[in-house]
């Protein structure tokens, strides 16, 4: 399936990394590349190039109409948290930066699937849905994909066994108002809290990591882009090669009149399915809060 895919904030370091993991994932036939700072896409273009030989993709800078003709458009565009900021601050600056990219890129490809990167990324999946005209099923952001990677990183060592063996999902607002869903996590349909080895470990403690993670890595390197790259690739893969995987991803949410995370089964139209876990009362009040987080922000900033 020869897939062309579009970075929007080609040249910095989230896209290039982006661009650097789907180059390794050998997803596409072509990657372009789309930035304002055309000096330094340009740059991140050679530099890509060097690595060409790893893969069959082709890399190179393209133009906003371009990459609303592309199959996916990854948009990373936007300002990055300062140490100590949220990622909730960024929406002043960052909603009027996708605007103005999505107005530069339609008409869109009937077909295109968006994939939202910046940040905050819940906020921002809504809007882009709204301005972009395009299915909610198309227009998906990467959510707590990374914050559920962290997790089951974190449980798969106390445990001792392989992250995919390891069925635990951060659910709602990829932010401060995430939640673990600890009542549904699993290894092999034995439920996570009642394996032996979970007794001694800090749930709390655990979660409050895994959430301030990046908050951690901001403050040490000024930014995370790895771990975001490699969703980016992973999620790419699955569409183009249609592998309907389940990913707790950021999709609009009917009930909640907002965009958060639940698991789906994401495949080559994008969002298939909404798998959402059974809840204790407890985590449903977590749920409700994010949303409810999500929901005056959105009002805030509504078109
Ligand atoms: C992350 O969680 C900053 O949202 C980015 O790494």
């Amino acid at each position: 399936m020869p897939a062309k895919i579009a970075i929007i904030g080609g040249a910095g370091s989230v896209g290039a990394t982006a661009a650097y993991a789907i180059l390794l994932r050998r997803c596409a036939s072509e990657l372009l590349l789309v930035d304002l700072d055309t000096e330094k896409c340009a740059a991140q273009v050679l530099d890509l190039s060097d690595a060409a030989f790893l893969s069959d993709t082709k890399v190179r800078m393209g133009t906003p109409k371009e990459a609303g003709q592309c199959d996916i458009v990854i948009i990373t565009a936007g300002a990055k948290q300062r140490p100590g900021e949220t990622r909730v601050d960024l929406i002043g600056r960052n909603r009027a930066i996708l605007s103005s990219v999505i107005e530069s890129m339609k008409p869109f490809k009937q077909s295109a699937i968006l994939l939202l990167i910046a940040n905050p990324v819940d906020v921002l999946t809504y809007f882009a849905q709204k301005l972009s005209g395009l299915p909610q099923s198309q227009v998906l952001g990467s959510g707590t994909y990374l914050d559920s990677a962290r997790l089951r990183s974190e449980l798969s060592s106390r445990l001792e066994v392989a992250e995919t063996a390891v069925h635990a999902y951060v659910l709602g607002e990829h932010g401060d108002s995430q939640f673990v869903a600890w009542s549904s996590a699993h290894v092999a349909n034995t439920p996570l809290l009642s394996l032996s080895a979970m007794k001694g470990v800090d749930k709390k403690k655990l979660a409050e990591d895994v959430k301030n993670k990046a908050y951690k890595i901001i403050e040490a390197k000024g930014a995370t882009y790895f771990g975001i790259g490699g969703v980016a690739a992973s999620i790419c893969e699955c569409i183009i090669f249609d592998l309907r995987h389940v990913r707790p991803l950021s999709h609009y949410i009917p009930e909640l009149n907002v965009c958060l995370s639940f698991p789906v089964v994401l495949g080559h139209s994008g969002v298939r399915q909404t798998l959402k876990p059974p809840l204790t009362e407890e985590e449903e009040e977590l749920l409700k809060k994010s949303a409810k987080e999500m929901r005056n922000v959105i009002e805030k900033y509504e078109l």
